[in-house]
């Protein structure tokens, strides 16, 4: 095959993988109750954590949702590494020493509780399963540390492979954005569960929770609940983004050194392509010319 003929089949392959992709496209939108795909500072091949973002989600995390959900896969101490929302090795510190930790058996093996410190992990909030079930209407709520991963909507073939091109990893957060700003219904708007669904007690109606869409948690935060200082918007849209995105980086800390190391990685991969390429070139270049 030429070389002419190769570069207008590459084309044309570009040209319909494109076509179908954008046709896939509005059909998603259409639908729905699919969340919302928001841009967020980590999305793409640099994309990195935004530092205020993550103090401010960390706020409502803390105000708000540690109530009931835990965060046990992480240490006070993270909350200083670089990358994440970097607060001060002083601040973590005293934010450590406000949490009781089970301490260190003592003589009897009696675990008693002390302050903690900043290489503890953040504590259960229930002391057990039963515990948060007897508190929640029967569900549990679930640890936080993982969720912006163990979250977010597959759209399915051929979607996922147009999502891997854009290199589309945010479907946790979006979820969690979604989930707790459209998802419920707005009753002062008069909306109602759809036609012949009853909702069970304790229960409550959420469009972006999965089918039977019944969620044992109220709608956790409305707007002006939580303080922020620099003048970011007070509404539960800011508040979910910027808790998704902390809840982003409790799940993936690492993120920003995986995507730096990838495209280092890459950039080997292209010149290293290069070499040989010329390198086969040279040792063939005597077979070649008979
Ligand atoms: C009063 C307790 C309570 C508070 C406060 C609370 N939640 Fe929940 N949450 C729950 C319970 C209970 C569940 C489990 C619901 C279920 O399985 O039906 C849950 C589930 C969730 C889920 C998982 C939904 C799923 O797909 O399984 C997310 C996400 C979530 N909460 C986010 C938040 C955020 C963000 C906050 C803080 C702004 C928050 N929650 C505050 C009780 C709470």
């Amino acid at each position: 095959m030429s070389k002419l003929n190769l570069s207008r089949l590459t084309t044309l392959a570009l040209g319909m993988a494109l076509a179908l992709g954008t046709a896939a496209l509005p059909a998603r939108a259409e639908e729905e109750a699919t969340p919302q795909r928001l841009s967020w500072s980590f999305w793409g091949p640099f994309g990195s954590y935004d530092q205020a973002q993550l103090q401010r989600g960390f706020k409502v995390y803390r105000e708000v949702c540690s109530a009931c959900h835990s965060l046990h896969r992480v240490a006070f101490r993270n909350l200083s590494d670089p990358g994440g929302p970097a607060f001060t090795e002083g601040q973590v510190k005293a934010l450590a020493a406000e949490y009781d930790v089970p301490g260190e058996p003592d003589d009897k093996g009696e675990v008693n509780p002390r302050k903690g410190r900043p290489a503890d992990y953040f504590p259960l909030v229930f002391a057990n399963d039963n515990a948060a079930r007897a508190a929640n209407n029967g569900a549990i709520p679930p640890d936080m540390s993982l969720l912006a991963k163990a979250r977010g909507e597959s759209p399915g073939f051929p979607g996922f492979i147009f999502d891997i091109f854009r290199q589309y990893q945010e479907g946790g957060p979006d979820y969690i954005h979604a989930l707790i700003t459209n998802g419920y219904l707005d009753e002062a708007k008069g909306e109602k569960p759809p036609e012949g669904v009853k909702v069970p007690d304790g229960a409550h109606y959420n469009k972006i929770f999965p089918a039977p869409h019944f969620i044992a948690m109220a709608k956790p935060i409305s707007d002006g609940q939580v303080e922020y200082t620099d003048g970011t918007p007070q509404t539960v849209d800011q508040y979910t983004r910027d808790v998704a995105a902390f809840l982003m980086w409790a799940a993936e800390p690492k993120l920003e050194e995986r995507k730096r190391t990838g495209f280092k990685v890459i950039l080997f991969l292209v010149v290293l392509s290069g070499l040989l390429y010329f390198t086969k070139k040279r040792v063939w270049s005597a077979v070649g010319a008979h």
